[in-house]
């Protein structure tokens, strides 16, 4: 028997520390003429110092969970998708499990299970494929899925080229199988990659190299892309995965309530609506206060289109993702 899973509870978090394009034109050689030109990026936000991707992912769970009226009592999963976790071991889902207090007093959050995994920019779309498997398996159990980044402790300052991308944010859901409170049923989910392009988009700072104490940084450790590789990738997957999603359900382009891509460049964002047929007035685009957020774009999207009016439950609304690995994928949400 089939399961479902329900969206029943979306919070988000966006550090305070606003980066300008005015700002990054006194850090590298750049315009905010290129910038918004180029991309759409008009500000990101930078977690401040000492303020941990674990804490934007906390405070992202706490407002999912206050959404859908659980106690972090109810959670029993926990599970953080993410390419800048805080540490190679313990994973992010554990510090984040902690800082809400699990396990609690009680001893029932012993038996929560807190995992990282990492689709760099189609997180999100991933970790709402393992949802759905695990409440296949564990109808009664209640899954926290967050998306967290911290990816301006990986920018690369003499990149002007990737630099001026990315920003911290996260966002959250809760995830259920009984339909009370449910504010999207997750109809459909496809993940998809090919690691033959792993080398398009990359993130030091793993085992890739030996360090000792004392060695200088080197461009490896940084985030490093090939822009225009990945542009042109980006534009053909989220296209063909996102037919291939309607497609598969029985859905054309105009059964599309709301279109919310992965918020990576507007350029992009553009070239995939047209090519699927989509008004633009059906494509929720954030971008512009943000930069791109990696994992977090999607729930991240999701909460301010909902504080706009324009994301409301039981919508039909098509997400697509696009990241590193390279990996992509698309949800279908009624
Ligand atoms: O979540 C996945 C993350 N990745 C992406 O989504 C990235 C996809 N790719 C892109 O968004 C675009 O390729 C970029 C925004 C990264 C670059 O835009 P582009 O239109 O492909 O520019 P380009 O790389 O062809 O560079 C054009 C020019 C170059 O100068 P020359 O060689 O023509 O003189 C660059 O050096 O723009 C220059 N340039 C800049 N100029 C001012 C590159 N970065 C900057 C900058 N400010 N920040």
């Amino acid at each position: 028997m089939k399961i479902p899973c329900y969206i029943c509870g979306l919070g988000s978090y966006v550090p305070s520390h606003s980066v300008t394009n005015g700002d990054m034109e006194k850090l590298v050689q750049t315009s905010d003429e290129w910038i918004v030109s180029r991309t759409g990026i008009r500000e990101r936000h930078f977690l401040a110092e000492g303020e941990q991707v674990s804490d934007a992912g906390a405070a992202a769970a706490r407002a999912a969970l206050e959404d859908a009226r659980l106690s972090p009592d109810a959670v029993t999963h926990v599970f953080v998708a993410t390419c800048t976790p805080e540490y190679l071991s313990p994973s992010t889902a554990c510090v984040i499990a902690g800082k809400l207090g699990l396990p609690s007093s009680s001893g029932r959050g012993a038996a929560v299970m807190c995992l990282d995994f990492n689709a760099a920019c189609t997180g999100f779309v991933y970790g709402l494929e393992l949802a759905r498997s695990v409440l296949q398996g564990s109808p009664e159990a209640v899954v926290l899925l967050i998306a967290a980044e911290a990816l301006s402790r990986r920018m690369n300052f003499a990149d002007r080229s990737t630099c001026v991308l990315f920003g911290d944010a996260a966002g959250a859901v809760a995830l259920r199988s009984c339909p009370e409170g449910g504010l999207w049923e997750v109809r459909d989910v496809t993940c998809a990659s090919d690691g033959s392009l792993c080398e398009l988009i990359k993130i030091g700072g793993g085992t890739a190299r030996s360090v000792a104490e004392g060695d200088v940084l080197g461009p490896d450790f940084f985030i490093s892309m090939q822009g225009q590789a990945v542009f042109r990738h980006a534009v053909r997957s989220m296209t063909e995965e996102s037919q291939h999603i309607l497609e598969r359900n029985g859905l054309g382009v105009d059964d599309v309530e709301l279109f919310i891509p992965h918020q990576a460049n507007l350029r992009i964002i553009q070239a995939v609506g047209e090519r699927l047929g989509l008004e633009p007035a059906k494509v929720f685009v954030n971008l512009a206060n943000y930069g791109n957020t990696s994992a977090a774009t999607l729930p991240l999207a999701m909460c301010d289109a909902r504080k706009e009016g324009v994301l409301r439950p039981g919508m039909k609304v098509l997400l697509t993702s696009f990241g590193g690995g390279m990996t992509w994928g698309s949800v279908l949400l009624t």
